[in-house]
């Protein structure tokens, strides 16, 4: 069965301020991060996506279908973890699970079955009569994803899933969502490119409501080349060469201190990087002192 969410000019204005600008982008499966930095239209996005608000312009379309047109049915095939989401506090972890399934339109033998799987997928089946109350950041989340697998959705949409985690449960969340990608279209927003480095086939830059580029993480890294640099020196030439790249990152190595920045074209004293990676990429992009 093919799978591919095919968003065309898609564009949003609140008021008269355009906060997602003429998007076109194809999503096939595995998973594609959203990158941007905050305020750039990913929440934005997702929202038009997920039909919880209403676009001003363009179409999305599932296996060529509009996905208005397809209403309800839509619904049931997406999951789907907003950014803030309120959750029932006094529930159990099983609870929770129940009563979305039932919001899912779940029959209560499937949502049996599939809570008690979700549960184990997602590493809290000890903690599943546990109130929600008393869960750790990282629990909740979990929580959370297992919510938007019910009903086994071919399009997960996650706003920011590992926001609030700490490094461990960060990576612990990666590989669940790594694991469930396989035959699913994930699209993964967030601002911490080491979320998605080690699982995103491909990645959507977003600045200012306007898609800079979908590519492969590969490829992106790749157009960065030459456009890294190190520029080693004493503590002080470092400082004023900051005041011009304040997006400089100071690096301390055997060498001494070194400024890593993020320019095309490099200053002029700049030793261009080897060892480019994702996160130059965003920098580059997406923050940049010449972005
Ligand atoms: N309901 C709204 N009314 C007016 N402006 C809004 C509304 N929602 C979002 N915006 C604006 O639209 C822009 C995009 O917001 P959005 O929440 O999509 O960004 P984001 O990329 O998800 O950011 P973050 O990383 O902070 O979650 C921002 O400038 C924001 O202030
Ligand atoms: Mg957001």
């Amino acid at each position: 069965m093919p799978n591919r969410l095919e968003i065309q000019n898609l564009r949003k204005n609140y008021g008269s301020f355009t906060a997602l600008d003429s998007v076109s982008v194809i999503l096939e499966q595995g998973v594609t991060g959203l990158l941007g930095a905050n305020g750039a239209g990913k929440s934005t996005l997702m929202k038009l996506m997920t039909d919880h608000m209403k676009r001003t312009e363009g179409h999305i379309l599932y296996n060529g279908t509009e996905v208005l047109e397809m209403g309800a049915k839509w619904r049931s095939l997406i999951g789907y973890t907003p950014q803030l989401q309120g959750l029932y506090e006094d529930s159990s972890a099983r609870q929770f699970l129940y009563y979305m399934a039932s919001l899912k339109g779940l029959r209560r033998r499937q949502a049996k079955e599939q809570t008690a799987r979700l549960l184990q997928l997602v590493n809290l089946e000890a903690a599943a009569h546990r109130k929600i109350g008393t869960f750790s950041g990282g629990m909740r989340q979990r929580v959370l994803l297992a919510a938007a697998l019910l009903g086994d959705p071919q399009v997960l949409i996650l706003d920011e899933p590992t926001a609030g985690l700490d490094p461990e449960e960060r990576i612990r969340l990666r590989n669940h969502i790594a694991d469930i990608a396989r035959e699913r279209i994930v699209l993964l927003a967030t601002h911490v490119v080491s979320d998605i480095e080690c699982v995103a086939n491909s990645v959507m830059l977003l600045k200012a409501g306007k898609l800079l580029a979908h590519e492969s993480p590969q490829k992106l890294i790749a157009s960065a080349q030459g456009k890294i640099g190190m520029f080693y020196g004493g503590y002080e030439e470092i400082r004023v060469l900051q005041n011009q790249y304040p997006k400089g990152e100071v690096k301390q190595n055997q060498q001494g201190f070194a400024l890593r920045i993020a320019a095309d074209p490099l200053p002029e004293g700049c030793v261009p990087a080897q060892d480019v990676g994702l996160e130059d990429v965003y920098r580059l992009y997406l923050e940049g002192d010449h972005a």
